[in-house]
């Protein structure tokens, strides 16, 4: 049942707000400034003597897994990186017994994923999950982990299990976090900022015509460029995939910083650039890359929290707590995909080619 929304992609963009809100419901902990996350099956001895988290996923969850170890990183101070699980089975990696493994995926049932868990499971590492489906053959793996509580996703291409799953590491890099050295005052901040998200989210979505009217503007395009720097390059990543499955345009994303190293050669206006630009101590690097691209003639959307002067136009999205931001700034580009998408004819919750749930190698 669609109730009312003409695919599931468009009913499941909008389903966030309340996903966001089940994703925190019952574990923050304003006592000491915390979350709970009760099937994780890690004690803070064992918290404390991690050294290393490697997260791996596929696609849409291992672009949820850059910006949870760029969250983990930066509150709990724990070095952290994500990598393709297709890619990390097939190295023969160094397991090493101080890292903490997180598989993430929405399905719980993605083959490549689950060869790594099993890999790394009979190499003797420590795994957890965060799934969506509860009882999945990943979730049932790992040593324990997070259900991330997006719902069912029916449509083919995910948009509130990648929100949710991103919202599920800020919970776990908070909890780490607060287990080392993230002092009370940031553990409050963080927490202000996540009972933000559900309000911002509704508000991002409220403005869905201006949207529209964009996706309609850009969707001439040939192929179109994705960036953003820290923060916002895997939030530039994930836009341009979902881009390129349902409306089947060519997209790719940079990071801002490596334009001038290369793909700059590829702007004019025929190659509009999506921009992430956030309102924090990268803004003015952020605004000399639109003033490259600006030089080059190129069209520029930005997606930001003010009206960015060089941007042909700018989404305005709700400023959250820094490290947060990432949750929020990639909501209005689902919308962007999805009309996109729409305004071509393409049959959006089911693209050629793609399958829900790869099971396959
Ligand atoms: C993109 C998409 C895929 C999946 C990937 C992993 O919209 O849906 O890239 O994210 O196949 O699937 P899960 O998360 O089920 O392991």
């Amino acid at each position: 049942d669609m109730g009312g929304h003409d695919t599931y992609m468009h009913k499941e963009i909008h389903e966030q707000a309340d996903a966001v809100d089940r994703a925190l419901r019952g574990r923050i902990d304003d006592r000491f400034s915390t979350v709970h996350l009760g099937g994780l099956n890690l004690d803070a001895r064992d918290a404390r003597a991690v050294r290393r988290v490697k997260i791996l996923g596929c696609g849409t969850s291992y672009h949820a897994g850059q910006i949870g170890a760029q969250m983990i990183e930066e509150l709990a101070r724990i070095p952290s990186d994500a990598e393709p699980a297709s890619e990390f089975r097939y190295r023969n990696p160094v397991v090493d017994p101080d890292t903490l493994y997180i598989a993430v995926s929405q399905s719980g049932e993605t083959y490549d994923v689950l060869a790594a868990v099993q890999e790394l499971k009979r190499k003797g590492a420590r795994v957890l999950g965060l799934v969506n489906v509860v009882g999945s053959a990943i979730a049932r793996e790992t040593d324990g982990g997070i259900y991330v509580h997006a719902g069912p996703e029916v449509c083919v291409v995910s948009t509130k299990c990648f929100t949710n799953m991103v919202v599920s590491f800020a919970l776990l890099a908070l909890h780490l976090g607060r287990i080392r050295d993230l002092s009370v005052a940031d553990g409050k901040r963080i927490i202000e900022g996540l009972r933000k998200l559900p309000a911002q989210i509704s508000e991002i979505l409220a403005n869905e015509e201006q949207i529209e009217k964009l996706a309609e503007e850009y969707a001439d395009a040939k192929s179109m460029m994705f960036i953003g720097r820290v923060r916002g390059y895997p939030v530039a990543r994930e836009a341009s995939l979902k881009l390129k499955e349902v409306s089947y345009i060519h997209a790719e994303a940079y990071p801002a910083s490596e334009l001038k190293h290369g793909p700059l050669a590829l702007i004019e206006p025929a190659m509009p650039t999506v921009a992430i630009v956030p309102d924090d101590d990268l803004l003015e690097k952020n605004r000399a890359a639109l003033e490259e691209i600006k030089a080059r003639s190129g069209r520029i959307l930005a997606v930001a929290h003010q009206e960015q002067e060089k941007a042909d136009h700018t989404i305005v999205v709700p400023k959250n707590e820094d490290e947060l931001d990432p949750i929020l700034m990639g909501i209005p580009l689902q919308l962007l995909a999805y009309y996109t998408a729409k305004a071509m004819g393409r049959d959006i919750d089911k693209p050629r080619n793609l399958a829900k749930s790869v099971t396959v190698e």
